[in-house]
């Protein structure tokens, strides 16, 4: 079974990108035969959405747009899985994650089965400690997200992570996020 993971963060090796390869490295434990794509959105090339509808109207469900996004797609529209991990930005998610999400926007077609039927996770890394706003926000968007595209939300995770806290030397969160990976069955 194949699974989608894009990592929102510009540090390739940061919070969220700690967090997102202890999860899969629950997964790969649990699914030896996973195929497992990590893309670091950061360093693809994925220009934002122009509203342009050819996904919707000329070529329903392909985005007219030819950048590293359709590479994407593919690896997307086969994914079992999508995992999702992203810095709180400003009280959302980074701006890269929230670009391809918009790219995802193609997908949004009436005979698509692009979305409904797949797993879907969340991971988050925030630096304001809690009560926060920030992952709750980010949470209720994803939420939203899944309800309306029929993707099955099945973790959310996150962590607060700063240059005083960083997610290396949180032992208890690196369990906690890898454990719930070992559960999920592909
Ligand atoms: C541009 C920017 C905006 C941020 N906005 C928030 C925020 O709204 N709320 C919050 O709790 N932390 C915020 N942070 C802190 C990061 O979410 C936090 O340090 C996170 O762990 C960084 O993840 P990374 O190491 O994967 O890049 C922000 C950091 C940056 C650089």
């Amino acid at each position: 079974m194949k699974l989608l993971a894009v990592l929102g963060s510009p540090r390739k090796k940061g919070n969220s990108s700690l967090l997102l390869d202890q999860y899969l490295k629950g997964i790969r434990e649990a699914n030896r035969d996973a195929d497992i794509a990590k893309v670091y959105l950061q360093e693809k090339n994925i220009r934002h959405c122009t509203a342009c509808d050819v996904c919707h109207t000329i070529t329903p469900g392909r985005c007219a747009i030819k950048d590293d996004m359709q590479e994407l797609y593919g690896l997307f529209a086969e994914a079992a899985m999508v995992v999702y991990a992203t810095p709180v930005y400003w009280w959302g998610v980074s701006a890269q994650l929230k670009a391809f999400l918009d790219r995802t926007n193609a997908f949004d077609v009436p005979d698509g089965t692009y979305f409904a039927g797949k797993k879907a996770a969340l991971l988050m890394t925030y630096g304001l400690g809690l009560p926060n706003k920030g992952p709750e926000l980010v949470a209720a968007s994803f939420g939203e997200i899944c309800r309306y595209t029929g993707m099955d939300l099945i973790d959310v995770y996150g962590i607060c992570a700063n240059k005083a806290e960083p997610a290396a030397e949180n032992a208890k969160a690196l369990r906690e996020v890898y454990e719930l990976g070992l559960r999920i069955a592909l």
